[in-house]
């Protein structure tokens, strides 16, 4: 758990670095960067890795796992999960890992090797200086107001009616302080005045979202007014906004809660209410309790109970999970106990579990908040209740859909509605286990949802354009390995097999020597030109290929690990771990030292170019042969011979030429 604590100590994702991210690095600054990185120095900076054979490993921080799946190879510059799949460079890693852009990682590393980065000049400087200083100053005014506001409720005479209010809801003077609770005067502008007179800049006032400016009387007014003021926090504890709320419970006139807008440094999407307060009791108890208030946050923290946060009312977003996810990967939702919001809360859960992440429901009993059920039981009971009553995720759903489902109809729903919620998780393992219990639960076959899930699987995997899951390769000859439905949604064609090992061996060995200084790159190119690819990303790589070549340019593997589209940087990515992969497979399988690809490449490369054109030839077979079952019209059926029998010519000839070729 070691890398977690790094990533707090570590703030390099500044408010200043995002800002810095609206400038280019300059194209030969990025290239001495990664001439330095190294991929395993840099992975050490958040894991603890063991070296076992030329790997390093640990634990995969991009899933949850117990194991060390999670490899370094620094010879090739690249990591990669054999449990998820995660794979990269660098550069990749630590986009990955801290949820930095391109330039944040790039400069990151140029930090860490005491390299100046040099931005381009044409983009404007001046202009995302500006919006630095803007966002700092906005921090410096969020704070005074902070301060402001907790001065006014601990010492002022006017703060007393604050006090007595957080008094009354048995919050305690040090659970007051540590969140920096607040109160703001019955009073139309006083903060505004008092912020403007100290030299605060009216402008910086509205865009903080502390005041509104009022265009008849051309005056500044406050925005929180007779709150009691609860600061938000970012993660690293500076204050980005408020919410504020009326003291009295009947004014049904006014809303509850005030919150800040909108601003440059506030993004309610983006923001976990007690985050900062709770983090670390989060990563210690490994564990995470999502609730939907402030007051429930403060509550439970006040009980002992400091791994609550909040999502503020609003449903959970991406990047609230993400953002939970650097802590833990368990996540313990409680809900008020009512149906309607439930089920549209039910909704977005989706997401929790695309990202890994172990989620368990927990409903109160009727008419309780977390607030006013631990103030009623206490925290060891309502940590027991919690306990006792915490349904996994799936199991919530699927109870939840049948309790409403009376008719046939509303069944075929419920079964929608949880084979959808299936087919998010990515361990296949997990899958299977609940398809079986769902499948017993909703008294249905299995074989029916998992065929549903499939049908959800492949259509995810078809709009993502790429292939669902890792697949594990083998080169021992005859055999491709077709991983089960269930386990990749597609299972792999023996043609798909042979072009993703071409591009393979491409990626890996573009510049070696195959034949009287002829490279692997001109070899392979040259000899499929005439062939189109199935998959289109590999048309592409290759057609990059041949354009730079042309151009007298050597492309490889890292002009494409960082190429703009990360669709073409990921296929690249995964394709240059295979090889890892499979020598691993072949260290433990023979436990010997395997003869390096490297050594027996001419033979490799000969032999998959035929493969690859045996794969095809029998694919135009196949279309052949069902075109003949097609056609009633003699002419067509004599051509449609013809070309077979051409096939099959080609075909033996190529069996011959396999049959020569000597692989050790
Ligand atoms: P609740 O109504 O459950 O509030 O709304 P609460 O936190 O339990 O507050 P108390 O106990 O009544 O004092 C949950 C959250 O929804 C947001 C707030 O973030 C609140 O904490 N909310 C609610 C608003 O933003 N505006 C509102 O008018 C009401
Ligand atoms: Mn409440």
């Amino acid at each position: 758990m070691t890398f977690f604590m790094k990533t707090i100590q570590n703030k390099y994702i500044s408010l200043e670095s995002i800002i810095k991210n609206r400038m280019r690095i300059k194209q030969s600054s990025i290239q001495t960067i990664k001439a330095v990185a190294n991929v395993l120095e840099i992975a050490e900076d958040f894991l603890t890795l063991k070296k076992k054979g030329t790997n390093w490993w640990s634990p995969c921080p991009f899933h949850h796992e117990k194991t060390a799946s999670f490899s370094i190879a620094p010879a090739k510059g690249i990591f990669k999960c054999f449990g998820c799949g995660a794979a990269g460079d660098a550069i990749t890693f630590l986009m990955r890992y801290e949820n930095a852009t391109y330039t944040e990682a790039l400069e990151y590393i140029a930090k860490k090797y005491n390299i100046e980065v040099e931005y381009d000049k044409n983009i404007n400087i001046d202009e995302a200086k500006k919006e630095q200083t803007e966002r700092e100053s906005l921090l410096i005014i969020l704070d005074f107001a902070r301060s402001y506001y907790q001065d006014i409720l601990l010492n002022s005479q006017e703060g007393k009616i604050g006090l007595s209010y957080f008094k009354e809801r048995n919050l305690r003077q040090h659970t007051i302080e540590s969140f920096q609770l607040g109160y703001s005067l019955p009073m139309w502008d006083v903060f505004s005045q008092m912020a403007i007179k100290k030299g605060y800049n009216p402008e910086m006032l509205l865009k903080a979202g502390l005041s509104t400016f009022q265009e008849e009387k051309k005056q500044y007014l406050d925005r929180f007014r007779d709150r009691v003021m609860f600061p938000i926090h970012n993660l690293s504890g500076k204050v980005i906004g408020f919410g504020g709320r009326i003291l009295s419970s009947g004014d049904k006139k006014q809303a509850k809660y005030i919150n800040s807008p909108e601003t440059a440094v506030y993004k309610k999407s983006e923001i976990l209410y007690g985050l900062f307060q709770a983090k670390k009791s989060i990563q210690q108890k490994d564990e995470c309790i999502l609730v939907e208030g402030y007051m429930d946050v403060i509550s439970l923290h006040q009980a002992g109970i400091t791994h609550a946060v909040a999502s503020s009312g609003t449903s959970l977003t991406k990047e609230q999970i993400r953002l939970i996810k650097r802590f833990t990967q368990q996540v313990i939702l409680i809900y008020d106990n009512d149906n309607a919001g439930i089920k549209a809360a039910l909704r977005g859960l989706d997401m929790l579990l695309e990202d890994d992440l172990n989620v368990r429901i927990v409903l109160l009993p009727t008419g309780e908040d977390p607030d006013s059920y631990v103030k009623e039981v206490g925290a060891e009971s309502f940590l027991q209740y919690i306990q006792q009553t915490a349904q996994d995720f799936i199991h919530f759903k699927t109870q939840f859909y049948l309790q409403e489902s009376n008719s046939p109809l509303k069944k075929a729903e419920a079964v929608k509605e949880v084979v959808a919620s299936i087919s998010k998780i990515a361990d296949p393992l997990k899958r299977n286990y609940y398809t079986k219990e769902v499948a017993q639960k909703m008294d249905i076959s299995e074989e029916i949802l998992i065929a549903e899930a499939n049908k959800i699987i492949l259509k995810e995997s078809e709009k993502n354009n790429q292939s669902p899951a890792w697949q594990d390769t083998e080169t021992e000859d005859e055999n491709y390995s077709s991983t089960p439905l269930e386990d990749t949604a597609i299972a792999e064609s023996p043609l798909a097999y042979q072009e993703k090992e071409s591009m393979r061996l491409l990626l890996n060995y573009a510049y070696y020597e195959v034949e009287n200084s002829i490279s692997l790159c001109q070899y392979l190119l040259t000899e499929t030109e005439d062939i189109h690819y199935q998959n289109p990303l590999y048309n592409q790589i290759l057609h990059i290929f041949r354009t730079e070549l042309e151009k007298g340019n050597l492309v490889n593997m890292d002009y494409f690990l960082t190429h703009e589209d990360p669709q073409i940087a990921t296929t690249v990515t995964q394709l240059i771990a295979m090889k890892y992969q499979m020598s691993e497979n072949w260290l433990l399988k023979h436990n010997i030292k395997t003869t390096t690809e490297e050594e027996t490449l001419q033979q490799l490369a000969f032999k998959n170019i035929l493969r690859l054109k045996q794969r095809f030839v029998n694919k135009h077979y196949e279309q052949l042969n069902q075109e003949l079952s097609k056609t009633d019209i003699e002419e067509d059926q004599d051509y449609l011979l013809i070309k077979a029998i051409e096939l099959k010519q080609i075909e033996a000839n190529i069996a011959k030429l396999l049959g020569n070729v000597i692989f050790r």
